[in-house]
């Protein structure tokens, strides 16, 4: 992939949402660069408008919980979107339609099916393909942006078997070019993004697509370190319930969940 590609399919195929991008040949990392960009349009005492980076490759991809996102050229699919958000229901909705954008378009490309891990680890057969990393950044009576962060596997790299990942093009025979996978991303979040703020849409779509079943244990971090839980579904609002020791827990998208292997934590 090479920038006039990329730039050509995004001009092709993607609507208003990225009229305002950044693509880039290689850089830290989108996400920090979008955060950059929010906090200049802030310094100014105005909000940022919806903006796209895309970059070929990162040197200091980010993931959750301060993980490293390895991003080699060609391999991947390295972007953040600015999104202004206007209160708590957009901020609850985003991960939620994020995920649920992407799931649908990989499995539409791919034509094997993609669910959700809590919060927001998009999974085909049982193997993370791509994850998402939402920063916000709030400047007081200015506003509150979301980046969204957004990295998925298009092919198998050195580094994607060491985590025993899966990419894209393990699942598909024909593939295509990874500018157009990009560009099919965009108008997928472009048109879940419609539905910003709408808690209920976002909440019924994300339980039709999320890997967990009722009665799957999994675990979550507390300040006293991580507990165990019962998968019970998802309340109105899209929090996950788990019944725990000590109750029903509710958890937001923001907060962390792992599945529980007795390996992991016993021995
Ligand atoms: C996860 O850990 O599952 C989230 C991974 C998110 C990676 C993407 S790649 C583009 C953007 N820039 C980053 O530094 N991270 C996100």
């Amino acid at each position: 992939m090479n920038l006039s590609r990329l730039t050509e399919a995004l001009d092709y195929r993607t609507g208003k949402l990225s009229r305002n991008r950044v693509l880039l040949d290689s850089i830290d990392s989108t996400n920090n660069l979008a955060l950059r960009l929010v906090r200049l349009f802030f310094d100014r005492g105005t909000s940022p408008p919806i903006t796209v980076v895309v970059a070929l490759r990162q040197h200091s991809g980010r993931g959750r919980l301060g993980r490293p996102w390895v991003s080699p050229p060609g391999q991947g699919a390295y972007l953040s979107v600015i999104v202004g958000t206007n209160g708590p229901e957009d901020l609850a909705s985003l991960p939620l339609l994020v995920g649920v954008g992407l799931c649908q378009k990989i499995s539409e490309i791919s034509g094997g099916p993609c669910s959700l891990k809590w919060p927001n680890d998009l999974m085909v057969e049982g193997r993370k393909i791509g994850g998402i990393l939402i920063d916000c950044v709030s400047r007081g009576a200015v506003g509150t942006a979301a980046v969204i962060g957004i990295g998925i596997n298009y092919g198998r790299s050195q580094a994607l078997s060491e985590v025993g990942g899966i990419a894209m093009d393990e699942i598909v025979g024909d593939l295509p070019g990874l500018p157009e996978v990009i560009a099919e991303f965009l108008m997928a979040l472009e048109e879940e993004l419609a539905h910003i703020g709408d808690i209920p849409y976002a909440a019924g779509r994300y339980r039709e697509l999320s890997a967990h079943r009722y009665g799957d244990t999994l675990q979550y971090r507390t300040e006293e370190g991580m507990r165990r839980g019962t998968f019970s579904g998802f309340d109105e609002r899209g929090f996950l319930i788990l019944q725990s020791t000590e109750g029903k827990i509710r958890l937001s998208a923001g907060e962390v969940i792992e599945e529980w292997t007795e390996e992991r934590h016993d021995s």
